[in-house]
C-alpha cells in the first residue's frame, strides 16, 4: 500500500497496556518505521544500574545518556520491570526528557523513502513529541489485568503470588510516576482516541486502532 501523505501515528498509554505489540500491528499494517521510545529510556535506566548509580539522580543519568548509541536497544535485560523502574526514574528528570526530544522528532518526520510514515510509542507522543499529528491512539487497560500481561512475559505459566505482588505493586508506583510527573507527564491528549484492551483481544484492538486511522486520513 502507498499513501499520498506520510502518516505519523503517536501511540501512548501505560505500561503493559499493549502499545508494543498494536505498534508492531499497526507498523506492519501501513509500512510504517516503528520507534519504540521506552526502549530509549529503559536504556538509560539499565546503564545507570550498570554503573552503580542512581536513576533519580541527574548527574548519574547525564553519565550514562552519552553512551545511549552504542547500547543494544534490543538487549532482553532492558525489558524487565525492574529496568522499567529505573526508566521511569530517569524519565521524570526534565533534563533527560529535553535531551530526547530531537531524537525522537526527526524520527517522527523522516521516514526512510521507502516506508509511509513513522510511528511512535510511549507517554508523550500525542501531547509534546508529534502535538501536530492527527492520529493519536491512547492504550489503557485495568491495572490488574496489565500486571498479570508482565508477570506472564517474566515468569510464564509458573503460579507465583508473590512475584505478581511485586510487578502488581511496581506497575502501580509507574503509573503514578509517569503520571504525576511536572515534565511531560503520561496523559491521553484531548484529541486522542481511546481504545480500553482490558477485555479485548489484540484483533479487536487492531481493528478498532485501523478504523480510527481510516476516519482521519
Ligand atoms: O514503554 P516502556 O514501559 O518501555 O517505558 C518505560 C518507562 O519510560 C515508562 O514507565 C516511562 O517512565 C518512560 N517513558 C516516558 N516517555 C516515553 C516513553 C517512556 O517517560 N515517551
Amino acid at each position: 500500500m502507498l499513501l499520498s501523505k506520510k502518516l505519523i501515528i503517536a501511540l501512548d498509554g501505560p505500561a503493559a497496556s499493549g502499545k508494543g505489540t498494536l505498534g508492531r500491528r499497526l507498523a506492519a499494517h501501513y509500512n510504517l518505521a516503528l520507534l519504540d521510545t521506552g526502549a530509549l529510556y529503559r536504556a538509560v535506566g539499565w546503564n545507570v544500574i550498570q554503573k552503580g548509580g542512581n536513576p533519580s539522580n541527574v548527574i548519574d543519568a547525564l553519565e550514562a545518556l552519552k553512551d545511549l548509541s552504542n547500547i543494544d536497544l534490543s538487549n532482553k535485560e532492558l525489558r524487565s520491570e525492574s529496568i522499567g523502574t529505573a526508566a521511569s526514574q530517569v524519565a521524570a528528570l526534565p533534563t533527560i526528557r529535553h535531551a530526547l526530544v530531537d531524537f525522537q522528532r526527526t524520527f517522527a518526520n523522516n521516514p526512510p523513502p521507502n516506508k509511509n510514515g513513522t510511528i511512535l510509542d510511549g507517554r508523550d507522543i500525542g501531547t509534546v513529541i508529534c502535538p501536530d499529528t492527527p492520529f493519536k491512539i491512547f492504550i489503557t487497560a485495568d491495572v490488574e489485568i496489565r500486571a498479570k500481561r508482565r508477570f506472564l512475559e517474566e515468569f510464564g505459566n509458573d503460579e507465583n503470588a508473590k512475584e505478581y505482588k511485586k510487578i502488581l505493586n511496581k506497575l502501580r508506583d509507574r503509573d503514578k510516576r509517569d503520571t504525576s510527573r511536572a515534565s511531560s507527564p503520561l496523559k491521553q491528549a484531548k484529541n486522542a482516541h481511546l481504545i480500553d484492551t482490558s477485555y479485548s483481544d489484540i484483533e479487536a484492538v487492531f481493528d478498532a486502532a485501523i478504523k480510527f486511522v481510516s476516519s482521519k486520513m
